[in-house]
C-alpha cells in the first residue's frame, strides 16, 4: 500500500505554493492579530502587552520606524496612520541607512522596528543603535521570542503565524494592523481624535477580513491581468498618498518572484522624468482609492495613456471617472481610506504571484534571495 504524500505538500494544504496559501490566510492572520487588542465594546483598542505608561507616551516627540524589505514598505504605510491617527512626526527609514545618518535620536524619540523574523541583522543592530541613544524600543514582529522580540522594550506580535514563502504577504498585512491598533491606541491615549471617530475606525478594521474574502473571489481577473503582463519586460506602479506606499510593495513584491522589472513612482512625480520611458503598449498600474486624490490621479492616468500606455486600474467601487480612463479595471470594497492598504495590496500579491507562475519560476524560492537576512 503506497500513499503518495509528503510533508511538504501536506504543509500546503491544497495550494500549489505557500505563497499563495498565505494570500488566502489573510483573514484569518488580520482576525487574530486584531483578537483580544479590540475591547468587546467594539470602540477601543487594548494593548496590554505594552509596558509603555500614559505618561511616556505623552512625552513622544517623535517616532522612527526602522525594517528592510517589505516590513520597511509596512513602516511606510505606518507612518501615515501614526502621523494621522496621533499627530506624532514619524519618519521611516531603511534599518541598513538608519545607523550611519546619524539620526537624532532622544530619549523622547520612540523607535518602532519591523521584523517579520525578528532576526534581521540591520535591524537589529537599528534597534541596538537606538537604545544606546536613550530611545524606547518597540518591536513589530511575527516570532515571539525572536532576538528583536527580546531586545526591545515592547513588542506587539503580529499574529499571523509561520510565513514559508520568501515573498513576504499575510506578515505584512499582519504589520499593517498592528500599525492601525498601535495607531489607534496612541490617539486614545493621547486625545488626538474623538471617541467616536476612533469606534468608527474600529468598526472598519474587523470589516477587513470579509472584504479580502470578497477580493480574493476575483483572483480569475488578476490572474488574466498576470498572463498579459508576464510578456514584458518593464512596468511601471502609480499611485498617490498612502497608494504609493501600497505601489512600492506590489513592485518589490513583482520583482522578487516574477523579476519583471518595475518601478512604483508617485503618480504626480512621473511627469518630472520617467514618463520618458512610457511607450506603446508599456503596462502601468495605477491604484486609486483615495477620493481626496482621485482626480489628480485620474489625470495623471491620462497622461501615460496619451503616451501609449495600457492601464490596469484597481480603484475602489463607484469611482466612475477611473472605469472610463483605464484599458481594465479591478474594484475593490470600500472602507474608511486610511484602511484602504489592508485591502489593496492583495491584487497586487495575486499579480506577483501568477506573474512568476506564467513565467515558470519557482514562486516560493526566488533565485538569489533568503527569507530572513541575518548578515548586514
Ligand atoms: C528578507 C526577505 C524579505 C523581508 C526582509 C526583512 O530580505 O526576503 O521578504 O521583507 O528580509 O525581513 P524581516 O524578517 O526583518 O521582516
Amino acid at each position: 500500500f503506497h500513499v503518495d504524500w509528503d510533508i511538504v505538500t501536506a504543509e500546503k494544504a491544497g495550494f500549489d505554493h505557500f505563497m499563495l496559501k498565505e494570500i488566502y490566510e489573510q483573514p484569518k492572520a488580520y482576525r487574530d492579530t486584531m483578537g483580544s487588542r479590540i475591547d468587546p465594546s467594539g470602540k477601543r483598542i487594548v494593548m496590554n502587552e505594552l509596558k509603555m505608561t500614559d505618561e511616556y507616551i505623552h512625552r513622544i516627540q517623535q517616532i522612527h520606524i526602522v525594517a528592510c524589505g517589505t516590513a520597511y514598505h509596512a513602516g511606510m504605510v505606518g507612518k501615515s496612520i501614526i502621523e494621522k491617527l496621533a499627530r506624532i512626526p514619524v519618519e521611516t527609514d531603511v534599518a541598513s541607512e538608519y545607523r550611519y545618518r546619524s539620526p537624532i535620536i532622544t530619549p523622547n524619540t520612540l523607535v518602532v522596528v519591523v521584523s517579520q523574523s525578528g532576526e534581521t541583522a540591520d535591524t537589529l543592530a537599528a534597534l541596538r543603535e537606538a537604545k544606546r541613544c536613550g530611545a524606547r524600543v518597540v518591536a513589530i514582529t511575527n516570532v515571539v521570542g525572536s532576538s528583536v522580540a527580546r531586545e526591545a522594550d515592547d513588542v506587539i506580535v503580529t499574529w499571523a503565524g509561520p510565513e514559508i514563502a520568501v515573498a513576504s504577504t499575510k506578515a505584512y498585512t499582519s504589520q499593517l494592523i498592528a500599525f492601525y491598533l498601535f495607531g489607534l491606541y496612541l490617539a486614545q491615549t493621547l486625545g488626538t481624535q474623538d471617541e467616536a471617530y476612533i469606534a468608527d475606525v474600529v468598526t472598519e478594521l474587523k470589516l477587513l477580513p470579509d472584504k479580502v474574502e470578497q477580493i480574493l473571489q476575483h483572483a480569475e481577473i488578476i490572474k488574466e491581468w498576470a498572463e498579459q503582463i508576464s510578456t514584458h519586460d518593464n512596468l511601471f506602479f502609480i499611485g498617490r498618498g498612502i497608494d504609493y506606499a501600497v505601489v512600492l510593495e506590489g513592485s518589490l513584491k513583482l520583482k522578487e518572484i516574477s523579476y519583471i522589472h518595475s518601478e512604483a513612482y508617485p503618480s504626480g512625480e512621473l511627469k518630472h522624468g520617467t514618463l520618458a520611458l512610457i511607450e506603446e503598449g508599456i503596462p502601468v498600474i495605477a491604484l486609486a482609492t483615495q477620493p481626496e486624490l482621485f482626480e489628480k490621479t485620474v489625470s495623471n492616468i491620462k497622461e501615460v495613456k496619451a503616451r501609449g500606455a495600457y492601464v490596469f486600474g484597481i480603484h475602489t467601487l463607484g469611482e466612475t471617472e477611473l472605469v472610463k480612463a483605464v484599458d481594465q479595471v479591478l474594484e475593490i470594497p470600500q472602507t474608511i481610506p486610511l484602511l484602504s492598504p489592508a485591502l489593496s495590496v492583495v491584487p497586487l500579491q495575486l499579480l506577483a504571484y501568477y506573474a512568476s507562475l506564467a513565467r515558470g519560476n519557482d514562486v516560493d524560492k526566488p533565485r538569489n534571495l533568503a527569507k530572513s537576512v541575518t548578515v548586514e
